[in-house]
């Protein structure tokens, strides 16, 4: 039967790859690498960089392919990403059975870790419902932007015996301040920080993290965060593309 090895490779440094994920790549005799387009190329580039710093094997074949985009244009959110999975499912459907024989393994590196704000797990089960094609899978952990964050900012991320609550930029003013003390904040088009008042809300953010462009600020909200929008602007001017991630916090270890 094929085997899928769905690979947490972490979140932009090569040395976040753990000796599982270095042991699985070599496992695999395809690598499947996801392109999506030329913004963002860096980001094939260092899936690139690791397959050629930790790949012994000289068979393992890297195979590349096109990400389909997500059609937005008179769709609900869900609707939109629900179409979208669609289409992944299908181009992962295709990449299997093209491309890996009925007893290879093939592995799939996926950034971060696929269990946060990734939907590999879930487009796989996809595959597997469609029913046409015969394979098993493993998922192996990987290092999160959230770990590359609060280590770069030398921070723990909960209060002590508290709560933490990981959102978007979309629906970060349905839970801080108010229902979280520390919100982890990915995926934020909108810039969200920008609609906190709360004089006493700290911000910890961070771009490209864990790559040579690695920038970070951080600071009570109110004080930092118009220098957090140039800084990020002037980057994403600069790069083409930017990701970033950041933790928003309001409270003490102890309440007394
Ligand atoms: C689709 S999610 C993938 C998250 C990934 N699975 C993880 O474990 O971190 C992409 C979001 O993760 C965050 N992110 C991932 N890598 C990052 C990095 N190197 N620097 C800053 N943010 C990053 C950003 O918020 C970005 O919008």
């Amino acid at each position: 039967m094929r085997q899928l090895l769905i690979v947490g490779i972490g979140a932009g440094n090569p040395e976040h790859m753990t000796v599982q994920a270095i042991n699985a790549l070599n496992r695999a005799d395809v690598l499947f690498i996801p392109t999506k387009g030329e913004a963002k190329s860096q980001l094939a580039d260092i899936r690139r960089d690791i397959c050629d710093r930790y790949v012994t094997r000289a068979d393992g074949r890297i195979i590349e392919f096109a990400v389909p985009v997500r059609q937005t244009a008179g769709r609900s959110y869900d609707a939109s990403v629900d179409g979208w999975h669609a289409a992944i499912a299908q181009s992962y459907e295709r990449l299997l059975l093209d491309e890996l024989g009925p007893e290879q393994t093939g592995a799939f590196l996926v950034w971060g870790d696929p269990m946060l704000y990734d939907s590999t797990i879930r487009i796989v089960e996809r595959v597997r419902a469609l029913g046409t094609v015969d394979f098993d899978y493993a998922v192996i952990p990987g290092i999160t932007s959230v770990q590359a964050l609060t280590a770069s900012h030398r921070i723990p991320l909960n209060l002590v015996g508290k709560p933490v609550q990981i959102t978007t930029g979309r629906r970060l003013a349905e839970s801080f301040p108010g229902l979280a003390e520390t919100a982890v904040v990915m995926l934020d088009g909108e810039q969200a920080f920008m609609a906190i008042d709360d004089p006493e809300a700290f911000i910890y953010w961070g771009a490209y993290l864990g790559t040579p462009q690695e920038i970070i600020l951080s600071g009570r909200v109110l004080e930092v965060r118009e220098e957090i929008l140039k800084t990020r602007s002037q980057a994403r001017a600069r790069h083409g593309w930017i990701m970033d991630v950041y933790l928003l916090r309001k409270g003490a270890d102890f309440d007394a």
